[in-house]
Order: C-alpha cells, then structure tokens, then sequence
C-alpha cells in the first residue's frame, strides 16, 4: 500500500510550508528538512513523499513498503532522493518517504553504486 501524500507543490505553497517551519524550529534548522521557496524539487512535480496508509510518514523506514521501495523503486524510474549517511551531499537530512523520478536509466546507476544525486551529477554532467 503506497499512497501519494504530496506530490507538485506551487511556490506559494512552498512557501507557506517552510515559514510555518521556520517559525516552528528555527531557521537553521528548517533548512534541514525542508526546501525554500523556489529551491523544492516538489515544485518541480518530480518528487512524491508516500506513506502506507498507516504509519505516520516518519516512520515509513519501518515499513515493509519501505523495503519494496528499497528493492523495486529505480526499476521505475525513482530513486530515494535524501539518503542516510547523505546528509553532506545533498543537504538535506534523511527523508525515507521522499522520492524522486530521475527515470530508469539514472534510477539504476545510482542504486547501483549507492550514490546520491548530487554525487551522480558531479561524476556524470558537465564534464567535457
Ligand atoms: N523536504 C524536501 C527537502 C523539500 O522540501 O523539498
Ligand atoms: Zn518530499
């Protein structure tokens, strides 16, 4: 059981999102969970954050569709956009319910090699 419970966002909404955060935590803290207005991949329409219907979002790690995700998500294409262990990379801390379609091509090298985007970008873009 996989459900979609935000997908596209609008810049307004972005925004929104993030000062209710900031006002919440602090700043320096929101930015490390959440993107600011015109910097989400959200307002791409690329990014989903999915829960199985039960368990509340933060705790998708502990459910067996996370392990299906794990096993099966590049083969559509996804990939987990903001690893463990990643934090460094892609600024963002670990967020197991948010994934990104990158198509199946870019999904599997990265699954492959257990990289981040920002990690297959540096070794595969913009190089002559
Ligand atoms: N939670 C991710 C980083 C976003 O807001 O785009
Ligand atoms: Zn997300």
């Amino acid at each position: 059981s996989i459900i979609v419970m935000s997908s596209y966002r609008s810049y307004d909404y972005q925004s929104k999102l993030y000062d209710r955060y900031v006002s919440e935590d602090g700043k320096e803290k929101a930015d490390t969970y959440s993107g600011r207005p015109g910097h989400s991949e959200h307002q791409t329409g690329l990014a989903i954050d999915i829960y199985n219907g039960e368990k509340e979002y933060t705790k998708f790690e502990e459910t067996e569709e996370f392990n299906w995700m794990k096993e099966h998500a590049h083969e559509y294409g996804f990939i987990l956009r903001f690893p463990k262990n990643k934090e460094k990379e892609t600024g963002y801390q670990y967020e197991s319910w948010h994934y990104r379609y990158v198509g199946t091509k870019v999904a599997n090298y990265i699954h492959k090699n257990k990289i981040s985007l920002e990690e297959y970008i540096a070794k595969n873009i913009n190089k002559k």
